[in-house]
């Protein structure tokens, strides 16, 4: 799948916008500056396709990419916490919403966790409208080049307890790290195999 092209084509501003519903469709949800657009860079060993930055709410529209010929992969605004005008963030944050809970061909929900803070409450809100919509949601954990190996059981444990309570959650969680490469040829395989 990622040996294919992929390609930018679209940033979408409202519901209206969205491609037509003709392919599988994953995308990347989490927190603002988790590293959902880094993480889409490292999976297409591609610099600057997506855009990202160390200010949280760089991505503020729905970005769609084409993954080969059958797959869109989605780049999402963060949540959570953005340096932006609350009536911007306002309208992104509910075009988000909209989008998780009305997207027809959407596959799965990649929900990013930043390994330094794990599950937060934000986070919860964003599974439980997964589970309502019921989408299949797994959790990958960013940023691992920052997490002290001694410490990342503990953090892997937070996030699987918070994630039991959640039907809608895919069990099997993803380390990675955008910087070094961690479990970037996985999560590529796990995406390849969403059929
Ligand atoms: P928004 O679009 O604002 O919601 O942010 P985002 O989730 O797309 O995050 P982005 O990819 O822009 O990255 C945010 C910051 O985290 C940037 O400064 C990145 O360089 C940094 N970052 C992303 N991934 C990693 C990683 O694996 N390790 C480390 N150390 N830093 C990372
Ligand atoms: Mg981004």
């Amino acid at each position: 799948l990622f040996e294919g092209p992929v390609d930018f084509l679209k940033g979408v501003v409202a519901m209206s916008g969205l491609p037509p519903a003709d392919r599988v469709e994953l995308c990347f949800a989490g927190r603002s500056n988790v590293g959902k657009s880094s993480l889409i860079n490292a999976l297409t060993d591609r610099k600057s396709l997506a855009r990202t930055s160390n200010t949280p709410g760089r991505t503020q529209e729905i970005n769609f990419f084409t993954l080969g010929t059958s797959h869109y992969m989605v780049d999402l605004p963060g949540y959570g916490y953005a340096k932006a005008p609350l009536g911007v963030v306002k309208k992104w944050q509910d075009l988000l919403k909209s989008y998780l809970s009305g997207r027809p061909n959407l596959r799965r929900a990649f929900v990013l966790i930043d390994g330094r803070h794990g599950v937060k409450a934000v986070d919860e809100e964003i599974f439980s409208l997964l589970d309502k919509s019921a989408v299949t949601f797994q959790c990958v954990i960013t940023k691992a080049d920052k997490v002290k190996t001694t410490a990342q059981e503990a953090m892997l444990d937070q996030v699987r307890e918070r994630l039991s309570r959640h039907p809608a959650a895919f069990p099997e969680l993803v380390l990675t790290s955008s910087n070094d490469g961690t479990g970037i040829a996985d999560l590529r395989a796990i995406i390849a195999n969403l059929a």
